[in-house]
């Protein structure tokens, strides 16, 4: 029986839930049958003594969860790492099981102070591929898994848990013989999952459902065919037995109450680790600066929060708070990720917060030529609407004609933005995130704050829906008439529900009255602005008695067909066809437009660009040198026109819907306001505050 694996094991006389640490102890705090755990042990550790040589290490008053032994840390081939446990409250089981490591002839590892790692919890090796499994996301920092690799000799696999439930490794996943592995996949990550399934084959893959899952069926101990667990479904239990197994269940949950079962109960002693193991693991850094407001406007949450949603980690190496109230902080970051790839990817959205690397890291961008026209090399850089500049030859070019989502062309000492199917053949395009910066406007304290306000200022405390939209109406009431004053330019994006909603006749008198000096939109602006000027419908409603007209529903034909008798929009001005309306003063008062086509177009109007590059170029042409846009009720368009401005562009964007509005008015830029509530009202108000 000498080849029986060791476990330790730690009798429960102090367990109990007495604190609260996951979401299984919430409601159960003295709740725990003390009674009810010991008889329930003792049967459970019975069953492992048959299989399994067993230690016993010895319990301390006031550490209730020392019971779960795999937490003490990760044994391999005569190796410890000993944990650092993530909550205070568990902290004084380490010098206990440190000593009783030492006592028992480890070789025993320590993490520095500040790195959380909760062993064999969060750490599992494979013995068959020869790789540790470790997760992060929950408890264990993710920087420990390269320490771990270089420690223990091994390779280490990173896994990230997304579900506060399954806060440790071994509640959700456990290698077994044969190269199975029993795992309940909803709690992992999509980058977790696709590593999981890279390594191991779909018939090697033995999924759990929820209820096994909640059940702890992967907080299971395998000794050789035998898997011992809480419990098990009768569906799960068939599907073990036709993989070789053999499933025991062992009533265990007088110690699910504290969020733990059989995997926790039991830590494993005697892990062979074949002599062709070697250090392995794919955890890639960087350290980087970020100055500002930081705490205020909440940047450093915001980097925070997009690194971990982004499957990194990310602990603060220093911070100087600025002390006065216009003075900055400055933090210095680590960012850890699983891979260089979601590296890159966190780093791509730091630059966009104004993140930077330190002067002493601080390298030239990568550049790779293009091969193929129209088609970027990989991880082509992809730039945001935040003004940029990248580094050449030790030098920081601003890259010109900047807009988001194209890609950064360096021509000797410039450097230009480009959409990737302009690109030619021998163009050098920057790839990777290092050398590029974004130039940001310092973000004020309130900044972040009231931009929310603005945005859904409707459901803002003790500020009428009605007074706040005044409000908001008289500040771009004031910049039109200085930006008229200084020779300055508006463009409006518009959609049909401005003629539908009887707006038509105010942006009219905009266009008339010299504040708008461009007009972007579809198909049907045009057509139901000329269609209401021609027969004084709307989709053959009457917009003065808001009802249908009889056979109304021709008039929009009728529209379309008089503009294409006359061969455009201007030469049906020109012939005094069209007298009146939005696109007769566009006309009239030499005010360009681009009319862009759908799919659901009618017609089309001649005016109407039905090539969408070309239409594309023609918004692009119209935007250039635009100070402000004004987007009224027209997403598609709305956003079109949003992917093609930079920051620092003011963005005024008007619709009835708070999700479209907010959409567009969140771009993360300080320039957006966002307007919920019905165009035709609040153009009508703007020209009355124009006029006032
Ligand atoms: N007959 C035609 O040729 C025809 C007809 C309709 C649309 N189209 C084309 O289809 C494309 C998309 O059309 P779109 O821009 O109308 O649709 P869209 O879905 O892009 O936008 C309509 C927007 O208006 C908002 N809205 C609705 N009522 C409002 C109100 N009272 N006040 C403020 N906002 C309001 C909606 O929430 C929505 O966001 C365009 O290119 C358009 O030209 C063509």
């Amino acid at each position: 029986m000498e080849n029986r694996p060791a476990l330790l094991l730690c009798p429960p006389d102090f367990y109990g839930v007495e604190y609260v640490i996951n979401p299984w102890m919430e409601g159960n705090v003295h709740r725990a049958n003390h009674e009810l755990a010991i008889q329930q042990w003792r049967a459970f550790a019975d069953v492992l003594q048959r299989n399994a040589r067993v230690e016993l290490a010895l319990p301390q008053p006031h550490l209730p969860d020392m019971v779960f032994t795999a937490n003490a840390g990760v044994v391999l081939g005569g190796n410890v790492v000993l944990s650092r446990f993530f909550h205070r409250e568990r902290r004084g089981e380490e010098p206990h099981f440190r000593a009783w490591f030492a006592a028992h002839g480890f070789e025993i590892h320590e993490l520095p102070r500040d790195l959380p790692f909760e062993g064999a919890g969060d750490a599992l090796w494979d013995y068959e591929r020869g790789v540790l499994w470790a997760s992060y996301g929950q408890r264990t920092e993710l920087e420990v898994h390269p320490l771990l690799a270089k420690l223990l000799g091994v390779e280490v696999v990173s896994l990230r848990l997304i579900d506060k439930r399954f806060y440790h490794l071994d509640t959700c996943f456990t290698p077994l013989e044969h190269s199975y592995v029993l795992y309940y996949p909803a709690v992992f990550d999509a980058y977790s999952n696709r590593a999981i399934e890279q390594r191991v084959p779909a018939e090697k893959r033995i999924a759990v459902s929820e209820i096994d899952a909640v059940n702890f069926a992967c907080n299971a101990i395998n000794i050789g065919a035998k898997i011992f667990v809480n419990k098990a479904t009768e569906e799960l239990k068939s599907r073990l037995v036709s993989a070789g197994f053999e499933l025991i269940e062992s009533p265990l949950d007088e110690f699910l109450k504290s969020g733990g079962a059989a995997k926790c109960l039991a830590l494993r002693l005697d892990e062979p680790v074949p002599a062709t193991a070697h250090a392995l693991s794919t955890i890639e850094s960087r350290v980087l600066q970020i100055e500002g407001h930081l705490l205020d406007s909440g940047l450093l949450d915001r980097a925070h929060e997009l690194t971990i949603d982004s499957g990194g980690s990310f602990r603060i190496l220093d911070f100087t708070l600025g002390k006065q109230h216009q003075s900055t902080s400055k933090a210095t970051i680590l960012v850890a990720a699983p891979s260089l790839q979601i590296l890159e990817k966190i780093n791509a959205q730091m630059i966009d917060l104004g993140a930077v690397l330190p002067d002493e890291s601080i390298v030239d961008a990568e550049l790779q030529t293009v091969v193929q026209q129209g088609v970027a090399p990989d991880d082509f850089y992809v730039t945001t609407i935040y003004p940029t500049e990248v580094r050449v030859n030790g030098r920081w070019l601003r890259v010109h004609n900047h807009r988001m989502d194209g890609v950064v062309v360096i021509d000797g000492e410039h450097a230009f933005c480009r959409l990737i199917r302009d690109l030619s053949a021998s163009d050098k395009v920057v790839t990777g995130t290092l050398g590029v910066r974004t130039l940001r406007k310092m973000e004020s304290r309130e900044s972040r704050r009231s931009a929310h306000a603005d945005e859904f200022g409707f459901m803002g405390a003790g500020v009428s829906s009605e007074r706040r939209v005044e409000l908001v109406v008289d500040e771009i009431a004031w910049e039109l008439r200085r930006l008229r004053e200084r020779g300055g330019k508006m463009v409006v994006v518009a959609g049909p529900v401005v003629i539908h909603t009887g707006g038509g006749e105010h942006l009219a008198s905009l266009i008339r009255d010299g504040y708008v000096q461009a007009l972007l939109g579809g198909n049907a602006i045009a057509v139901h602005d000329i269609e209401q000027a021609l027969l004084g419908t709307s989709l053959g409603v009457d917009l003065q008695r808001g009802a249908p007209v009889r056979g109304g529903h021709r008039h929009h034909l009728r529209a379309i067909n008089t503009i294409r008798r006359c061969g455009s929009i201007r030469a049906a001005v020109e012939q005094g066809a069209l007298t009146r309306g939005i696109f007769y003063e566009c006309v009239k008062n030499d005010v360009p437009f681009a009319l862009a086509g759908s799919i659901r177009d009618d017609g089309p109007l001649p005016d109407t660009q039905m090539d969408l590059i070309k239409a594309q170029a023609d918004y692009a042409r119209l935007l250039r040198g635009a100070e402000m846009i004004l987007m009224l009720s027209t997403m598609l368009h709305s956003i079109g026109v949003g992917n093609m401005t930079p920051a620092g562009v003011k963005l005024v964007c008007v619709d009835i819907n708070p999700a479209v509005v907010t959409k567009l008015a969140d771009r993360g830029s300080l320039e957006s306001t966002g307007i919920v509530t019905d165009v035709g009202l609040f153009l009508s108000l703007l020209v009355q505050r124009l006029a006032a």
